[in-house]
Formats: C-alpha cells, sequence, structure tokens
C-alpha cells in the first residue's frame, strides 16, 4: 500500500478542500514518503490561503515567526520561530539531512537556512496584516470571542498545515505554521515538538492542528501513534479527538494499512492511497 494525507489546518474552512486534493494529487508523483510530505507542505507553504510559509499569522508584535518540523523513524529535523525564509519546510529537511543537529531556533535557525541558501523573503500578506488590525481592533473594543472558540477559529486562526505518508515501507511527516493568531513573539506551539504536532515510528506516522498549548499537555501524536495496533486508526482519531472536547483540533495518521483523518472542525484534508 502507499499513502498519503494532507491538511490544510483545524478551522472552518471547507473551501480550501479542492486545494488540498490537488496539492495531494501533486504530491503523490513524489517517489519516496520523507519528498511526499516535503512537497505537500511546501505546496500549502506556497498558498496564501494557508496558515504556513506565505500567508503566515502575524504576531501581536508585527512580526511573523514561523515553526516546522519534519520526521522519519529515529530522525527529526525542526526550526522554531524562523523569520524571512519562504519555505521553513524546507530548512527544516535540511537541518535533519544536512546538520548534526534535530532542532534549530530563531536566529540560528535563520543564519542555518541562508548558509543553505535560502534568500531573504517576506512572508507577510495582506489578507493577514488586515486580519491582525481586525483582531486588535475587537480585543480593544471587547468583542473578541473566548480564544478557543470556534467562532475565532472561523474567523481569525485557520491554523498549520502537515502531511503524513507510507510509500514503499517507509513512513515520514511533515508539518509547518504560522502559529495560533494573537501570539507573543517568542510562543512556540506543538508543530516543531516532537509527540505533539508531529510524531513517526514504527508503527506508523501522526501530525495534529490546532491549538499547540493544547496538543503539548497531550503529547497528542506520540499518543496517537502508540495506539496503533490496539484499535483501528479511525477509532484512535476518535479517542484523541474526544479527548480535546470543544477545543479545535485535527489530527491525520496513516500506518501500514489504514490511513485517516479527523477533526472536531471542519478541517480540509485529502486520503490518496494506491
Ligand atoms: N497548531 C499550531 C500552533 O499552535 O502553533
Amino acid at each position: 500500500m502507499r499513502f498519503l494525507v494532507l491538511h490544510g489546518g483545524a478551522s472552518l474552512r471547507e473551501e480550501l478542500k479542492p486545494k488540498v486534493e490537488k496539492f495531494a494529487e501533486l504530491a503523490f508523483e513524489k517517489e519516496t514518503a520523507l519528498d511526499a510530505v516535503v512537497e505537500s507542505v511546501r505546496l500549502m507553504e506556497d498558498d496564501p490561503d494557508f496558515n504556513a510559509g506565505t500567508g503566515s499569522n502575524i504576531r501581536i508584535d508585527g512580526s511573523i515567526q514561523m515553526d516546522a518540523a519534519v520526521m522519519i523513524p529515529n530522525e527529526l529535523g525542526a526550526v522554531i520561530n524562523i523569520e524571512r525564509v519562504k519555505n521553513p519546510v524546507l530548512v527544516a529537511r535540511d537541518v535533519m539531512l544536512k546538520s548534526p543537529h534535530l532542532i534549530l531556533s530563531g536566529d540560528g535557525a535563520v543564519q542555518f537556512a541562508r548558509k543553505m541558501g535560502y534568500p531573504d523573503y517576506d512572508p507577510r500578506t495582506k489578507y493577514r496584516e488586515d486580519k491582525r488590525k481586525i483582531i486588535i481592533e475587537k480585543l480593544k473594543s471587547g468583542q473578541i470571542p473566548e480564544y478557543y472558540h470556534p467562532e475565532f477559529f472561523k474567523e481569525f486562526l485557520g491554523d498549520t498545515v502537515g502531511a503524513v505518508a507510507y510509500i514503499d515501507g517507509k513512513f515520514a511527516a511533515a508539518v509547518s505554521t504560522g502559529g495560533t493568531a494573537l501570539t507573543l513573539r517568542g510562543r512556540v506551539g506543538d508543530s516543531p515538538i516532537p509527540g505533539a504536532g508531529i510524531y513517526c515510528g514504527e508503527k506508523g506516522a501522526a501530525v495534529a492542528t490546532g491549538i499547540g498549548e493544547e496538543i503539548i499537555k497531550r503529547m497528542a501524536s506520540l499518543r496517537a501513534h502508540n495506539m496503533i495496533g490496539d484499535y483501528s486508526l479511525h477509532d484512535i482519531c476518535s479517542r484523541i479527538v474526544k479527548d480535546f472536547g470543544e477545543i479545535p483540533f485535527g489530527i491525520i495518521m496513516v500506518s501500514r494499512e489504514e490511513a485517516c483523518g479527523l477533526s472536531n472542525l471542519k478541517m480540509p484534508y485529502a486520503v490518496i492511497s494506491e
């Protein structure tokens, strides 16, 4: 079996599903699981409709800091709070393949990216600028809904992109995000934290999306991976999603036999198998 699953973020943005499906078909042409997940995420980073790469959320202070990670069994590459690069997921892959480290953050991640040949790039879009202004105005006038409320996600978040694959007997996972809206500079979400927003092991791969703080507390991806073999993937996804109650959350998974995606919102996702 060959599986590729993509998601475009736990949100209410169902209209993004056709794009996610198109990107899944393009990325499925790649020969390895790692190339397929990296290409999936790169395509979504380059589309300003998604909160990753170009079109990332803007922090309260006006800066854009992005997180990304790639993982295969026993290997990880991640960048935390990287700035002014076009494709954080490509830098994360280079951390895994071309550095002795697993995770680089902040200025060090940017310096590494430049050394690897990634030029200065501003991922800012007018859409996100306008959103940030609206959020700040609503905050000032006390109109902002509760942070975890689905309506808040619908209007402002559109969280994270990710992909998991099983191709030619190999698993891989990749994830990228501009972080949730309205965060402080320096805040780190779940996406680059192994076991939280991403996990890839011998039994399969899982990538999560939603409120990073809640996902880290629950170590959602590692827990999901460790249940493979005990339950069907659908049951595992249901159990993990249920654990989040009404807190916006989504997860995609692959094992050797199955692939699945589930969210308590309307996460746009695509599953391809062969
Ligand atoms: N799930 C992405 C984040 O919280 O940053």
